[in-house]
C-alpha cells in the first residue's frame, strides 16, 4: 500500500492512482525552453493565467511540472530521499561537481551541517565589522561619480567583501604581494574567469568546446579549483595559526586538522571556496542592485528607512558600524529586502525529478518527472500574497504579516533551502544602510533586466549619484 504524509500520498510501484485524479494541464511545447530561458518572469506569469498555479512544461527536456501553489511547493521542497531527488541538466550538475550540496545525497546532511557554522551564526556575527568596512571603502569610491553602472559597481564591492570572508585572502590590485603563490595576478582576471563559469552552467550545447559557453566555463572551473588550491597551500605555508572563526576556509582548515578523516578533504574545501563564492556573488550584488534601485523608484520608502535607521542607531557618520544587534531591530528594511526579493527573485530554486508518483490535492504527479517550486509564479499569486503586482513591503509586517513558509521562496526550502540566507540578508541590511546614510540618486527610466539564469539589472543600467 501506498503510505500518506498528511496529505501526500506516495504511490507505490505499479500501484493505480486512486480514481477521479487527474494530471498537470498543459501540453509541453518544443520551444518551452526558449521561451523559459528567455524570460522565465514572463513565462510564468502567461502560464499562471491560463493553466493557474501548476502545469506542464517541456523545460529542459523531458516532462517538467512547474509548481506555485504553497501546498505544492511544500510536496516539492520536502520530498528528498522520499520521493524525489535534485536533478538539474546534466551540464548544470557537471559545473557543479561532485562535491556540491545538489550531488551524493547520502552525503547531503553531513556536508552541510559541516559548513554551516562557517556561514552562519556566531562566526557569521564575527564578519560584520570586516563587511562594514569594505562596504564603505567601496562607497568611498562612488563619492565622486556623477553617474553609475549600478550592477558593476554594486558587484565589483560584493566581490571585495566575499573573496576575504569565504577564502581569507585580501586581493590588493596595487600590491603584486597580494597574488605572491596564486595562479592569477589581479582581482580582475579572478572575476573574469568567475563570469566564464557561470556563463558555462546553463550552456544549451554539451559540446566541450572553445567555441561552446559550456565548453570554456568546464576550463574555467579547472583554473578556479587550480586557483583554491593554491590558495589552501598558501595558508599552510604561511605558519600562522589559523583562527577558525576568522573567514569561511579558515572554519574548514581547523576543522580538518581536528579530524584528518573528517568530511574535509583538500578537494571538498576547494570545491566549497569555488562553489560559495559563486553562490553568493551573483545572488547578493543581483539583490542590491535591486534593491537600489527600487528605493529609486520609490523615495517614501527610502525616507521611512532613514527614518527607521535614525530611531535605531542616530546621527550615522561615515565611520559607522552596524553592529548584529541593531540589524535586527530594523525590521523595516528587512520587510523592503523581502519585498525586493518577492518582486525580483534572482533565481529560480532547483528542480527535483520524481523517483515515485505522488498523489497531492487531486493531482498526479508522475514518477521520472521533474518538478520545480517558482518563485515566479508563488510570488504573483493573489492567494498568496495581496495585489501582487504592488511593491508593498508593510505586507510583510504586522498585521499582514504576508510572505509565509512555502509561499515566499525566494531562497527555495526543505533539505536543500539556501545555506547562505543569513549571510546575503547581513551584507545586503548593510549595505542598504550605508548606501542611504552616504547618498541621495535618482534612476535614469526603467531598467532592463537579464532575466536567466540569474534575474539582475544590465550592466549597462545608470543611476545618478549626489554624496548627502
Ligand atoms: C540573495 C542571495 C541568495 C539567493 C536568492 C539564494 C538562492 C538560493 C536558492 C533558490 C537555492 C536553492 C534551494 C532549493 O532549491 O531548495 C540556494 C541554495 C544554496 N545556496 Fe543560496 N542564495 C543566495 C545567497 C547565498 C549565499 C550568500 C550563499 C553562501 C555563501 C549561498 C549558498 C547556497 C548553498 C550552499 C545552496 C545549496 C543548499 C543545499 O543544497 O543544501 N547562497 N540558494
Amino acid at each position: 500500500m501506498g503510505q500518506q504524509t498528511s496529505e501526500i500520498m506516495i504511490l507505490d510501484e505499479g500501484q493505480a492512482p486512486p480514481g477521479g485524479i487527474t494530471t498537470p494541464p498543459r501540453q509541453e511545447k518544443w520551444y518551452d525552453t526558449f521561451s523559459y530561458i528567455g524570460n522565465p518572469e514572463r513565462f510564468c506569469a502567461q502560464n499562471l493565467a491560463k493553466y493557474g498555479p501548476i502545469f506542464s512544461t517541456g523545460v529542459f527536456g523531458g516532462k517538467t511540472i512547474f509548481v506555485g501553489a504553497s501546498q505544492a511547493n511544500q510536496m516539492v521542497f520536502n520530498g528528498d530521499s522520499k520521493y524525489t531527488e535534485i536533478a538539474l541538466p546534466d551540464t548544470t550538475m557537471e559545473m557543479f561537481g561532485e562535491y556540491s550540496l545538489f550531488q551524493r545525497p547520502e552525503l547531503h546532511r553531513e556536508r552541510k551541517s559541516a559548513l554551516k557554522p562557517g556561514l552562519t551564526g556566531e562566526i557569521l556575527a564575527g564578519y560584520l565589522p570586516r563587511i562594514n568596512q569594505t562596504i564603505k571603502d567601496g562607497l568611498s569610491q562612488w563619492t565622486d561619480a556623477v553617474k553609475i553602472s549600478l550592477s558593476p559597481a554594486v558587484e565589483k564591492i560584493c566581490f571585495e567583501v566575499l573573496v576575504p570572508l569565504l577564502l581569507g585572502v585580501n586581493l590588493d590590485d596595487t600590491n603584486p604581494q597580494s597574488f605572491e603563490g596564486l595562479p592569477v595576478s589581479s582581482s580582475n582576471q579572478l572575476k573574469s574567469l568567475y563570469k566564464t563559469y557561470f556563463d558555462g552552467f546553463y550552456g544549451l550545447s554539451k559540446w566541450k568546446s572553445p567555441l561552446t559557453a559550456y565548453g570554456r566555463g568546464v576550463k574555467a572551473r579547472a583554473q578556479l579549483l587550480e586557483f583554491m588550491g593554491a590558495v589552501i597551500q598558501r595558508r599552510r605555508l604561511s605558519q600562522e595559526e589559523i583562527n577558525p572563526k576568522a573567514d569561511f576556509l579558515s572554519m574548514m582548515l581547523v576543522s580538518q586538522q581536528q579530524n584528518p578523516d573528517g568530511v574535509f578533504s583538500d578537494t571538498l574545501m576547494e570545491n566549497q571556496c569555488l562553489l560559495q563564492l559563486w553562490a553568493s556573488h551573483y545572488e547578493v550584488s543581483a539583490l542590491v542592485s535591486s534593491l537600489i534601485y527600487q528605493l529609486g523608484k520609490f523615495p517614501q520608502i527610502l525616507d521611512k528607512l532613514r527614518s527607521e535607521q535614525a530611531k535605531v542607531v542616530g546621527e550615522v557618520g561615515n565611520s559607522y558600524t552596524f553592529s548584529s544587534e541593531e540589524l535586527k531591530q530594523m525590521v523595516f528594511l528587512e520587510a523592503v529586502i523581502k519585498e525586493t526579493l518577492r518582486t525580483n527573485p534572482p533565481s529560480s530554486t532547483a528542480s527535483r525529478r520524481l523517483t515515485k508518483s505522488v498523489v497531492l490535492d487531486g493531482v498526479l504527479y508522475a514518477k521520472g518527472c521533474t518538478i520545480i517550486a517558482e518563485p515566479r509564479l508563488a510570488h504573483i499569486m493573489p492567494e498568496h500574497f495581496q495585489q501582487p503586482e504592488q511593491f508593498e513591503p508593510a505586507r510583510f509586517l504586522p498585521p499582514r504579516n504576508e510572505g509565509r513558509m512555502y509561499e515566499f521562496i525566494p531562497f527555495g526550502g526543505g533539505v536543500h533551502a539556501c545555506l547562505g540566507v543569513q549571510m546575503a540578508m547581513v551584507i545586503t541590511k548593510i549595505f542598504a544602510n550605508h548606501v542611504i546614510s552616504l547618498f541621495d540618486w535618482q534612476l535614469t527610466g526603467e531598467a532592463s533586466f537579464v532575466q536567466f539564469p540569474l534575474k539582475k539589472i544590465k550592466n549597462n543600467y545608470q543611476i545618478s549619484l549626489q554624496k548627502i
